[in-house]
């Protein structure tokens, strides 16, 4: 009976979203976002990374430098090759990108890389985005056991996005001239966040980023240090594709309309930035404060009804 009062209250819950979503999407606080010069990106080898690199190295004047990590060493070369060359049609000629293959799950060497990086450029802008999806471990390691998938997750996505943030967080608490040279760490997270219940370990390792991104925000504002939290919506890439042989067949974004929307954000401070489908996100984000029963009764009838539509697709 739980699964009839379903959409009455999707349909509440929506109007008050979208409410909340205007009212929250600014979280304002007095930065003003840097203009970066120098940027670092995990995860800037394919995806969401990668079109942020390009979205950079093309349209935006400051930046002359971009780090871009992740573990595949020939995709990083190739990444690299192609900012360059956008950058260079975009006559910036003094512009290149410096790649660092590394495993985000190793502690000491993303320190040292974050350390190196800053001291050799003077990183103004970090982007965690490097993560992981379940299936894509799976599509990897078909045998994989429940606790490995888990474990895997959250050392990639949450132990990954400290190693990247914690180095740099120190480095900008200490410098000297903090008034005059904000900076700026930007947490991408996932529209999952709101629906742990129905990607266990994505979507819990995605609540804590988001969780700990508004609370960084609040805590680093006094240091002139911005904090934002990106929650993407389904973006073309292969994490989205994963999800099964004929890859995602819904609504998506393509990567470089994402992070041009992104950096635009970005720019302005926005503290929370949910694209695409920033409703559908908010509208999981106000199913969160239902009571367990309506929650759990919703999320597996919408799953349920996701299911059914998306056989009927796929034949
Ligand atoms: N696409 C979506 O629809 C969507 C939706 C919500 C949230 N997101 C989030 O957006 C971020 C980017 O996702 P995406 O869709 O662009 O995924 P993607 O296409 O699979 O790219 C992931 C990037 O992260 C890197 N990476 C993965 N594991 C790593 C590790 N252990 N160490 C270092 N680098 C690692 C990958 O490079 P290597 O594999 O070479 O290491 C790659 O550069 C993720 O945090 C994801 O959770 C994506």
């Amino acid at each position: 009976m739980l699964k009839y009062l379903c959409y009455p209250i999707v349909f509440s819950l929506g109007i008050f979203s979208w409410v909340k979503y205007k009212l929250q999407g600014k979280l304002p606080n007095q930065i003003k976002a840097p203009k970066p010069k120098a940027v670092f990106i995990t995860g800037g080898s394919k995806g969401i990374g990668k079109a942020l690199l390009l979205h950079y190295a093309e349209y935006v004047p400051s930046v002359k430098t971009i780090i871009i990590t992740g573990r595949n060493a020939s995709e990083l070369e190739s990444a690299k090759q192609e900012a360059e060359i956008v950058a260079m049609r975009s006559k910036k000629n003094d512009f290149h990108v410096v790649t660092h293959s590394c495993d985000v799950r190793d502690r000491d060497a993303m320190e040292h890389i974050v350390q190196t990086m800053d001291e050799q450029y003077s990183i103004d802008l970090v982007i965690a985005n490097a993560g992981v999806a379940k299936q894509q471990i799976l599509n990897q390691d078909p045998k994989a056991s429940f606790s490995k998938i888990a474990r895997t997750i959250y050392d990639i996505n949450w132990n990954g996005m400290l190693n990247t943030v914690l180095p740099i967080v120190d480095r900008y608490i200490e410098r000297p001239n903090k008034v005059s040279n904000p900076k700026q760490i930007v947490l991408v997270s996932s529209g999952n966040a709101h629906l742990p219940g129905m990607a266990e370990d994505y979507g819990i390792s995605k609540h804590a980023i988001s969780t700990y991104a508004f609370s960084l925000r609040a805590k680093l504002a006094s240091h002139n240090i911005a904090v934002n939290c990106i929650e993407p919506g389904p973006v073309n890439t292969d994490m989205l594709n994963s999800i099964s042989k004929e890859g995602y067949t819904g609504t998506k974004t393509e990567p470089s309309k994402a992070a041009e929307y992104y950096v635009r954000q970005l720019t302005h401070n926005r503290g929370l930035i949910q694209y695409p489908t920033p409703f559908v996100v908010q509208l999981l984000y106000a199913m969160d404060m239902l009571p367990l029963v309506f929650q759990t009764s919703c999320i597996l009838h919408l799953q349920e009804q996701y299911e059914k539509a998306l056989s009927k697709t796929l034949g």
